[in-house]
């Protein structure tokens, strides 16, 4: 009996290990660790193949395995922790999944498993057409880098094909420092080859012969996956001289960064991965054009390329015809913090903020009203539940101050204080600025300061004041999105939530 435990980190941090190395001794199961299916509060889920399909069994703690035996769990028996076919729970089955498609499904490292599931096919289908014609494709399908900033990707690998030079890179920006989002892991430890797969498409359309993808030092487990199966590349004649036969070489390697949030920034990335420290460098020139030890280089991130492969697979039409307005395809959206059902939910843009958190997530875990909604990481807005009906997409969000980022939504219920989060926004950016321009190093520094004042109730409205000039400040003069955008939760909260600015000093304490 075929039965799966994921390996995801995310599972493994709650018992997966422990409870996968208890069934396997079973002589009857044959184990394989899968990646998760992202319904993180059912983890460890624990699946049994069965003839009525995956039956699901979650959440597994040790202590249940041998109760599990003895009901029959092998068979797809009752039990208090099933929770039925997999593939039917209304949570899943209710997400369009493109990006993630063989996340949890697979076994990551199977070459077998990810040719059955429509891997390769897509760069089998590049190889077959012209450079110009991939960068088309990806161009028509309407993908935007799910980096965050949403720039057209094929509109970067055009720059970048265009760009003259004997040497030109591709490098995966798998530095997902942003709070709340795990997509990036996810898809790193449940079906690397995409991102692979991906990478080598990017390559092949401009021109490309060396890639790097730079994962950040907290997901020891994606680096060792991602290792795992570039060396099965190579192996398999995925990567390496001639690419599945053709004309055609790539090499790819992991490189490991060092625990800076600035090196999600591509310019410090750049320079980490050059072995300098991981300061900001002024744009322009962009890395299409002077990238990697000053060469033209695609940078993009994870979900962006691991969505490649599906494009040149099923055509761009395909993908185009999910989403709303300029918003094209599946986003691949986060649900974190104070939420009773957090994880991975996979959905054309368009559906709104609401659904997400309520629908999905089931509202907060303290079972507390939602208060507030950070979405698109600490540098993103916070919005109030009068907003859940914002459709999700950049245009949208852009419109009402906020942005979607990276797709991460971080829920807070009515017990937080917005004064104390606008704080936090400066005091992250405080400790992450790399220090290259003033706004950025000086400001948020003074931005903590500022906000203690006002929520000692110190010459309210003046600080205030200067709190909003010095937000102008940072937004206008910082090199990068890091100072550049630390003004957009302060902004947010104080927009939002203003009577948390107003509380008596006492009510703080
Ligand atoms: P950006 O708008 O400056 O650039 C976006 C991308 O487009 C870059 O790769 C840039 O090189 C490229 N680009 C711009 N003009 C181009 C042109 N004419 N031709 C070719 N390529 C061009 O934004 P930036 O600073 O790269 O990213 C900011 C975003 O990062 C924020 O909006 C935020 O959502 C996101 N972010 C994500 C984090 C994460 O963990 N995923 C963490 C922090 C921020």
């Amino acid at each position: 009996v075929t039965v799966y435990v994921p390996r995801d980190s995310a599972a493994k941090s709650v018992g997966a290990d422990e409870v996968a190395a208890a069934i396997e001794q079973d002589p009857r199961v044959r184990l394989v660790r899968n990646g998760s299916r992202g319904m993180l509060w059912l983890e460890p889920l624990v699946e049994v193949v069965t003839s009525a399909g995956r039956i699901g069994y979650g959440p597994v703690a040790l202590d249940d395995v041998e109760g599990l035996f003895e009901a029959g769990f092998l068979d797809g028996a009752e039990h208090p922790l099933r929770v039925g076919p997999v593939d039917e729970q209304e949570w899943l089955a209710s997400q369009t999944r493109v990006t993630f498609a063989r996340v949890g499904v697979v076994d990551p490292l199977s070459t077998e498993d990810y040719e059955w599931h429509g891997g390769m096919v897509g760069l089998r289908r590049a190889l077959e057409l012209s450079q110009e014609q991939v960068v088309t494709e990806v161009t028509e399908s309407g993908l935007r880098g799910r980096g965050g900033a949403g720039f057209p990707t094929g509109i970067k690998w055009k720059t970048v094909l265009g760009a003259k030079s004997e040497l030109k890179f591709v490098c995966c920006n798998a530095d997902e420092g942003d709070s709340g989002t795990f997509a990036d892991r996810m898809l790193m430890e449940g079906d690397p080859f995409t991102l692979i797969e991906g990478m080598t498409i990017a390559a092949y359309a401009v021109g490309a012969t060396e890639g790097y993808i730079y994962v950040r030092s907290e997901y020891p487990d994606a680096v060792a996956t991602l290792r795992q199966a570039i060396d099965i590349a190579y192996a398999h004649g995925w990567l390496g001289a001639r690419v599945l036969g053709a004309d055609f070489s790539f090499e790819l390697v992991v490189r490991v960064g060092a625990g800076a949030y600035i090196c999600g920034e591509e310019t410090s990335m750049l320079e980490s991965l050059e072995g300098k420290r991981g300061m900001i460098r002024a744009k322009p020139p962009i890395p299409a054009l002077h990238g990697l030890f000053g060469k033209p280089t695609v940078v993009n991130n994870v979900l962006s390329l691991g969505t490649v492969p599906m494009i040149l697979a099923d055509g761009p039409k395909a993908f185009a015809e999910y989403g709303i307005g300029r918003s094209r395809g599946t986003q691949v959206f986060q649900l974190a913090g104070n939420i009773a059902r957090g994880g991975i939910v996979e959905t054309a843009f368009g559906i709104t903020l609401g659904d997400l958190v309520q629908r999905y997530g089931g509202g907060s875990r303290s079972g507390r009203p939602v208060r507030a909604v950070q979405v698109g990481g600490p540098l993103g807005a916070y919005l109030p539940a009068e907003q859940f009906d914002l459709p999700m997409d950049y245009e949208s969000f852009a419109a009402a101050g906020a942005m979607v980022g990276h797709g991460g939504i971080v829920v807070f219920d009515d017990t937080v204080d917005m004064a104390h989060q606008a704080r936090f926004a400066m005091e992250f950016c405080a400790e992450e600025s790399c220090g290259k321009c003033t706004p950025c190093r000086i400001g948020s520094v003074r931005g903590v300061e500022v906000i203690d004042k006002i929520i000692a109730g110190h010459n309210r409205s003046q600080n205030l004041v200067v709190l909003d000039d010095l937000c102008d400040l940072m937004t206008d003069g910082s090199l990068c999105a890091m100072g550049g955008l630390t003004p957009m939760p302060v902004r947010s909260a104080m927009k939002h939530f203003p009577e948390d600015f107003q509380k008596l000093p006492t009510e703080n304490f």
